[in-house]
């Protein structure tokens, strides 16, 4: 069973926990002793099962259950044994005709537990992991507090109704008045435990971890406003210039169906921006009538910071009638894509993106060489109101194709959730993933392919006498067909039963260029859902670590370092974990190491329960955004953090997206 399920499964088992014993305790104060005891059982049983789920949890990772371990289940073990001593006993004795069942400890202990459960599982839920002492603080005495309560509530109406057994003898003065002065010392106590707990858990984080490295030197700082790229071609090279205007539009599918978008230049996706390895890019952006303002940034393009486009971190966000210029040379060959980075979650799906592509300079790929035709298309698929767009065309597009043509899919996907892909009708080659070539990737059929948010994978073929379908989750109505001319249409049955791809075993392993195991700095990042902080107001965020940006400590690397991060998924939702400047190497899920062809990507889907582990070179000197490319989860949710290296500054506010003259 994956971690996942567990995690789901502890969530039912500690919700049919609380049920339990508030059921116990209600049916205590209604004098239903069958009923209250059978509960008591129930509920100790489910307690017990509890310890089951979180310790299986605790073996797939200790980021799973620590709240849980360190104090749900100390909590309600503690009540509850309290709970089956006080409770049980008189109950049983109930059972064989004697007493009336409950007791004042009886009925508090069991309701206590019950709180216990309870909170436990709000804990879990708003807050998860770390754990930390304000937390803890906060539940206990919130526990404690719903204790004394329902004793003070118990005596008072058995007190009124002269309940004998549970107001039980009645008491002298100096009794009444013991119990009067530790009830309001115990809720003095509690209310300062709370406040205090309240107190910690407002208190700032650190702005920096260092994963172990050391800290900040005092080399003299370089602003990211000069990490600028080159302003020539490499020789050989030309210059590829382009302007591109943002602005509103109404988009026209080949469907007729008409789209309110926003727009690079009128057009979605906006212009291909397409070069030869070497030649220089130069992309001036203005902004005809996007009030919110935007950038570019260059998806997985490894430029220099300067040219990254966070806004507020890397340059100003550009607004209304301004604009900013982007140049760098194109040293990297393959896939990509570029989109706005200010507010994306609402840019990116309007519209905003486009794609980039740089072809190798020496000719042909090797295994093209004797290809009688190229058919080399570029596929990003969008989904604009629900309808799935590739390549601004929706409904089923047709490209003809010769039998013997060399073909190459790039598909990329620029929504925020995974699509599955099948190309059916040939065996395929996937023989990039993220712009960067696999090593040895061998040929497969019949299989699907998960597409992380915001990834690309390169499909190559050579074209067959009959016709080849691209489908997109699933849907046989939609997608690209490639058909020789003249060929029949393609005949693709239900794609929905393929099993999916495992990348991580798949092409053939070759050496690292660097040892992850020797790694200088190593972050831990706990992905989850709970309150805290987003843009200076409480939120129930996507959180990292417990925390929303911007209080999400920064990441301390410096130039050189070897750099390992390990993200796991505490939620219940996939997070396509993407850092800028630089691809990852994924080394294992799970625990499992990949097998297959190293794998260097920018965006690496870590779904419900699961663990990675990634490694990387810091190279590329700057401040770079490390977020979730679910854009929501980013930039409503607060799941976003900045890489920093050693002597990098900003000038530009430095917290993403709020640069002067604008707030969310
Ligand atoms: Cu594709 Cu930070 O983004
Ligand atoms: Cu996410």
């Amino acid at each position: 069973m994956t971690t996942g399920l567990w995690i789901i499964l502890d969530h039912v088992v500690a919700l049919l926990c609380t049920t339990a014993w508030f059921g116990s305790g209600v049916a205590l104060t209604l004098r239903r002793t069958r009923l209250a005891l059978a509960c008591l059982v129930a509920a100790v049983l489910v307690t017990l099962v509890r310890v089951g789920t979180v310790a299986i949890l605790a073996g797939r990772g200790w980021w799973f259950a620590q709240e849980k371990a360190l104090l749900e289940l100390p909590l309600l073990g503690a009540a509850g044994a309290a709970a089956v001593v006080l409770a049980g006993r008189k109950l049983l004795t109930t059972r064989r005709g004697q007493g009336s069942g409950a007791s004042l400890g009886g009925v508090v202990s069991v309701f206590t537990a019950a709180y216990a459960a309870l909170a436990g599982l709000v804990a879990t839920f708003l807050v998860g992991y770390p754990l930390t002492v304000g937390t803890a603080l906060i539940t206990i005495s919130l526990v404690c507090a719903g204790a004394l309560l329902t004793a003070r509530v118990v005596t008072s109406t058995a007190d009124n109704t002269a309940d004998v057994d549970i107001a039980q003898i009645p008491e002298d003065r100096g009794a009444i008045s013991r119990r009067r002065f530790l009830a309001w010392t115990s809720g003095a106590v509690m209310v300062t435990a709370a406040g205090a707990g309240t107190g910690l858990s407002f208190l700032p984080a650190e702005s920096v971890t260092r994963g172990g490295g050391p800290g900040r030197s005092s080399r003299t700082a370089v602003s990211v406003a000069d990490l600028r790229g080159a302003d020539s071609p490499a020789p050989g090279g030309t210059v590829r210039r382009h302007i591109l205007t943002a602005k509103k539009a109404t988009v026209r599918l080949p469907s007729g169906r008409e789209i309110d978008a926003w727009t690079y230049d009128g057009e979605v996706p906006g212009p291909a921006i397409t070069a030869t390895k070497g030649d220089l890019i130069e992309v001036r952006l203005r902004n005809a009538d996007i009030e919110d303002g935007l950038t570019l940034h260059w998806h997985g393009y490894d430029v220099p910071c300067g040219e990254d486009g966070a806004p507020g971190v890397t340059q100003p966000v550009v607004t209304p009638g301004a604009e900013f210029v982007y140049r760098f040379r194109a040293d990297q060959v393959g896939t990509y894509w570029y989109h706005t980075h200010h507010a994306s979650h609402i840019g990116v799906r309007k519209g905003l993106y486009g794609t980039l592509v740089v072809q190798p300079r020496d000719g042909q790929r090797a295994d093209e060489q004797s290809a009688p035709q190229q058919v080399d298309l570029t596929l990003p698929v969008h989904t604009f109101d629900g309808t799935v767009v590739i390549a601004g065309r929706d409904g089923q597009t047709e490209q003809p194709a010769s039998p013997g043509a060399s073909v190459r899919l790039r598909l990329i996907n620029t929504d925020s959730d995974p699509h599955r892909i099948v190309l059916a009708g040939t065996p395929f080659r996937i023989s990039a993933v993220d712009g960067r070539d696999l090593n040895q990737p061998g040929d497969v059929s019949d299989i699907g392919l998960r597409l992380p948010a915001g990834g690309r994978f390169d499909l190559v073929f050579v074209m067959p006498d009959t016709a080849v379908a691209v489908v997109v989750d699933d849907d046989l109505t939609g997608g690209l067909r490639l058909r020789p001319p003249g060929g029949a249409s393609a005949r693709i049955g239900d794609t929905s039963a393929l099993p999916e791809l495992d990348l991580l075993r798949y092409g053939a392993p070759a050496a690292a260029p660097f040892d992850p195991r020797k790694a200088d700095r190593h972050f831990t990042m706990v992905l989850d859902r709970g309150v805290a902080m987003v843009d200076g107001r409480p939120a129930y965020a996507h959180t990292v670590n417990g925390r929303g940006h911007p209080s999400i400590p920064d990441q301390l690397v410096a130039e050189g370092d070897i750099v390992r991060f390990t993200v796991v998924n505490r939620s219940l939702e996939t997070h396509p974990w993407h850092l800028h400047g630089h691809p990852v190497l994924l080394l294992s899920r799970d625990g499992t190491p990949s097998t297959g062809s190293p794998l260097w990507v920018d965006t690496f889907d870590v779904r419900p329960g699961e663990t990675w582990e990634v490694a990387f070179r810091a190279t590329n000197p700057g401040i770079w955004m490390n977020h979730c490319h679910n854009l929501p989860h980013a930039h409503q949710g607060g799941m976003m953090l900045r890489l920093c290296y050693d002597g990098v500054t900003t000038p530009f506010g430095g917290s993403h997206g709020r640069s002067p003259g604008h707030g969310h």
